[in-house]
């Protein structure tokens, strides 16, 4: 049965503990700081939370106000676990990195977010 259930389970995350939060003694001061970020000022955990990091809920994250055009409408929240390895991102794969996801995110909910929290918030989800 764990075999099995192997097969189908989401990649290793060795520093995630049994409630999906990092493990401070395997992780980084960037890691570490990229989950308070997380599911601080940077609302990621509002859409992205429990095991699998997702929601069951579709959301217009209302992107026409950046752009003159066709509005996307709602869309529905994707898992972060293993998220690293499941380039590109998004619905259409626009954004080629995480990196790019971040910055998504920060402009979308107006976050204003330094250069060393993007960097956290990356760290973080290479980890998930
Ligand atoms: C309001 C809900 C909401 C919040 C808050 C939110 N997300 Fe998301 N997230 C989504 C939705 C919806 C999608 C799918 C968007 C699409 O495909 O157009 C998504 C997609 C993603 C993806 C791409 C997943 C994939 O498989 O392609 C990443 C990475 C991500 N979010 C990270 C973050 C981070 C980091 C934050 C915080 C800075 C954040 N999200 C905040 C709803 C949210």
């Amino acid at each position: 049965m764990g075999d099995f259930n192997s097969m189908l389970d989401f990649p290793p995350a060795p520093k995630l503990d049994a409630m999906s939060n990092l493990i401070p003694s395997k992780s980084t001061e960037q890691e570490l700081l990229g989950e308070r970020l997380f599911k601080g000022k940077a609302k990621c955990a509002s859409c992205h939370y429990g095991p699998a990091f997702v929601d069951d809920y579709l959301h217009d994250l209302k992107v026409e106000r950046f752009y003159k055009g066709r509005p996307e409408g709602p869309i529905k929240t994707f898992p972060l676990r293993g998220i690293k390895d499941s380039p590109p991102y998004f619905h259409d794969g626009r954004l080629p990195t995480l990196d790019d996801t971040v910055e998504f995110f920060n402009l979308i909910l107006e976050l204003q977010l330094n250069k060393k929290e993007k960097d956290a918030l990356t760290a973080y989800m290479m980890c998930l």
